[in-house]
């Protein structure tokens, strides 16, 4: 694999760099100029983003310093080893034991090697002496961004999570059948994640109703996962899909702790092409983490007033939020031709292009779900046979000829 040159990376679009996402970056205790310096850096470059700047050192246990810096892990944390050198150290060593994945930078104004190598033992990986230079740090992140791109070509699932408009859009209908197709007619290796804490649906409409464990003790044991563990929470249907169910109407309220999704889905996407995440409805912390993390959300909504309402209000949340709104997808389901609001006035109103519409065939749904096997139905049924190529397009693999069959320019909208 050829190292990735400044000039890759200064290419802010196109290029594989860009086909994985944007380089993260987390400044902690920086002083004013090289805060600057990541500023204007950071605008310049949009496959470069900085996360946050933090002022001070904190060096508590694993758990909150996941929490501190945000969810997904940054790519990059930038730590200033000047203002208590102690502090930046002990702050490296818990990022490194904790965040394997994420690359660390120590900047400083002392070049003697003693620093240098001590540093390194903290399990910095670049050693940036002040002042900083500009193409200096481009580099160091540039081969973060090689790296990137290597550990992706290995084994990552897309992470697709599906939330509704508002409770009964049709999202537990849309991914088990998506992942039911996915997994078999375009032989990908898919897995379901229910994470609703209770009356989740997905292994009653895919047929499967043993189970031992749920989706919630998978993300509380998450310090416990390997590839055995993992194994007792899986519930294989027909078709090749893996789904880990929702808790069955637990007595107690389930509450995830903070970057506890995040290291689950680490571990999960490991082991699949695609992971679709079953979310409740809602704009909370929980669901907030989760869209920052995933790949993709699909907005699943249904052409009445208040959904509608509801996907202007998750794009206004988002985008206080700074989540990018270019991974954020509508799905309209339940469409119908003749409809008291027309397409148009949806996308005026929810101010953004209509991703992918499905029809509205009650019928054929409910037969699909009671027969639990929407491959079975593809001949029949135009809302599997447009679940089908919605699946087909999800799922393309890349180096096929899928690209000049892109009429919709879908991939290019999905980044891909
Ligand atoms: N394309 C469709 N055409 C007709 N009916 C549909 C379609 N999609 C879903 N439905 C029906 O809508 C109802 C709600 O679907 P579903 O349970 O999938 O929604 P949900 O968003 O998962 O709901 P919840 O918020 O309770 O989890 C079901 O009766 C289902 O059969
Ligand atoms: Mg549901």
């Amino acid at each position: 694999m050829n190292p990735m040159t400044l000039r890759d990376i200064g290419k802010n679009s196109g290029g594989d760099f860009s086909l994985h996402g944007p380089v993260s970056l987390v400044g902690i205790g920086l002083d004013h100029e090289t805060g600057e310096l990541l500023r204007r850096f950071t605008e310049a470059i949009p496959m470069i983003r900085c996360r946050a700047l933090q002022h001070d050192y904190r060096n508590e246990n694993h758990d909150s310093i996941v929490g501190w810096l945000g969810a997904p892990s940054p790519d990059v944390c930038l730590i200033d080893f000047d203002k208590d050198r102690h502090a930046a150290a002990q702050v490296a060593e818990i990022i490194h034991a904790a965040l394997p994945g994420t690359a660390i930078f120590a900047v400083s104004s002392q070049a003697q090697p003693d620093s240098i190598i001590d540093a390194m033992r903290n399990g910095c990986s670049e050693y940036l002496v002040k002042p900083v230079g500009r193409d200096e740090l481009l580099n160091a992140v540039a081969r973060v961004g090689g790296r990137k791109r290597e550990t992706k070509h290995q084994h990552n699932a897309q992470i697709m999570t599906f939330i509704g408009a508002k409770g009964g859009c049709g999202v537990s209908t849309l991914v088990t059948q998506l992942g039911a197709l996915l997994a078999s007619s375009h032989t990908r290796k898919t897995l379901l994640v229910d994470l609703h804490p209770d009356f989740g649906d997905d292994a009653l409409y895919l047929g499967l109703t043993k189970h031992r464990y749920h989706s919630f003790e998978l993300v509380e044991n998450n310090d416990r996962l390997d590839s055995e563990f993992l194994q007792s929470f899986l519930v294989h249907h027909s078709s090749g899909l893996d789904l880990i169910p929702a808790p069955e109407g637990e007595e107690f309220t389930r509450f995830i702790l903070p970057g506890a999704l995040a290291k689950t889905f680490d571990f999960l996407r490991r082991s699949y092409e695609f992971i679709l995440i079953d979310s409740p409805p809602g704009l909370n912390d929980q669901n907030l983490e989760l869209m920052r993390y995933s790949d993709h959300v699909f907005l699943v909504t249904v052409a009445e007033v208040s959904a509608l309402r509801n996907v202007v209000r998750h794009a206004d949340y988002l985008i206080q939020k700074q989540l990018s709104q270019e991974k954020v997808h509508v799905l309209l389901n339940r469409h119908q031709k003749r409809s008291l609001i027309s397409d148009g006035e949806i996308e005026k109103v929810i101010r953004k292009k209509i991703f992918w519409k499905i029809p509205n065939q009650y019928a054929h749904v409910v037969k699909t779900i009671n027969g639990g096997n929407p491959v079975a139905q593809l001949s029949s049924s135009e809302v599997m046979r447009n679940l089908n190529d919605l699946a087909g397009i999800l799922g393309r693999k890349s180096g096929s000829d899928d690209k000049r069959k892109d009429a919709f320019g879908i991939l290019k909208f999905l980044n891909r």
